[in-house]
């Protein structure tokens, strides 16, 4: 078996000249790669005499060594040719003024909720906000949904890992809808009044083109002696006009909330079809836009109000699903994308 050794100091030379990491590179591997020349030699040794080893394995080793230290050596000195040449090299900055500016603006479900807090605005209604993080009680229990009532089922609920909090303010969840306004706002106010809350709700939802985990919502409170399912309607059609156009027709059904008693849907005619049926009213003719009813008298004692002397309507929808039906944007996570060319449309 010949083991050709000066091949391999051969080899060691020309890493001492390359001119690039590749070329480095490349040579280190005819060297020391599986198949590479010492690796090769050095499996030979267990076929050559006991003499021909002790002669040369020493110098194998000392080939691997001075193959790694050529190849350390001349990769640093490759590297510090090219940082001189970045440190030569000049940027050229002038293309910047070539970028078209982009002017920014205001988000369309934003816009959107602006526009219809100063609709709101006009009759006398407030905003408050309630906090995003509150409490199983205020989002659940003192809106009539006690612990393992059936219809909490109508919200997946994120709740709050408390194992490392040091105070206990209750069992805590991300709100599932701006209904937990309502208590908050009855405790810290006097009837009569009219509120509105908008923001962030978020739900365990299995996401689709009409679901998002994150969303929001806009609701109001009007709360005084005498109010009724004909202020609920007035109010209905005084959003819904302003928002689609005089000639909407709006309609309530009834529909359950545990909050509400009467509960209502509220259905605007499908602005698509006017009525005669279509793909995206599901050939029914209306649209359910909002949710609503007269304040169930529980809720109203929670938040400390004598439902015999005062009664309240309640209103709730969702900004992202009136916007897509203006614009006919047919999925919701269009919306939190954060796709430039998709909101610059707006
Ligand atoms: N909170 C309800 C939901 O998340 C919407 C709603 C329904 C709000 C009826 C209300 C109401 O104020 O009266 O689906």
């Amino acid at each position: 078996m010949d083991i050709d050794l000066n091949q391999i100091e051969e080899i060691i030379n020309q890493i001492g000249q390359a001119q690039t990491l590749e070329e480095v590179d490349a040579l280190y591997l005819k060297l020391m790669g599986k198949s590479g020349y010492i690796a090769t030699a050095t499996r030979s040794l267990s076929v050559i005499s006991k003499d021909q080893v002790k002669e040369i394995a020493p110098k194998l080793t000392q080939l691997r060594q001075l193959t790694e230290t050529a190849t350390k050596k001349t990769r640093l000195e490759i590297k510090e040719k090219e940082y001189e040449k970045l440190d030569l090299e000049q940027l050229d900055l002038t293309t910047f003024e070539k970028i078209k500016q982009r002017k920014g603006h205001l988000h369309p479900v934003t816009q959107f909720e602006i526009e219809i807090a100063e609709l709101f605005s006009k009759l006398g209604f407030q905003q408050f906000d309630a906090p995003h993080i509150d409490t199983d009680e205020n989002n659940f229990e003192l809106l009539n949904i006690p612990d393992n009532h059936p219809a909490r089922d109508l919200w997946d609920t994120l709740y709050i890992d408390q194992s490392k909090l040091k105070v206990s303010p209750g069992k805590l969840l991300l709100r599932t809808h701006t209904s937990n306004s309502q208590v908050h706002i009855m405790k810290g106010l006097k009837p009569p009044f009219r509120m509105m809350s908008i923001g962030r709700c978020f739900r365990y939802e299995n996401l689709d083109a009409r679901h998002e985990h994150t969303f929001d919502q806009f609701e109001l409170i009007y709360i005084d002696k005498g109010v009724n399912m004909g202020n609920l309607q007035y109010l209905s059609e005084y959003f819904l006009k302003a928002v689609f156009g005089s000639d909407i027709k709006v309609r309530l059904k009834p529909k359950y909330y545990p909050f509400v008693e009467p509960g209502a849907g509220v259905d605007g005619q499908c602005i698509f079809c006017h009525g005669a049926g279509c793909k995206v009213c599901s050939n029914s003719g209306w649209l359910e836009l909002a949710g609503a009813g007269m304040i169930h008298p529980n809720v109203l004692r929670n938040g400390g109000i004598d439902p015999k002397k005062y009664s309240g309507i309640a209103w709730g929808f969702g900004p992202e699903r009136m916007v897509m039906l203006k614009y006919g944007i047919e999925d919701i996570r269009l919306l939190k994308s954060g796709n430039l060319k998709f909101l610059e449309r707006y």
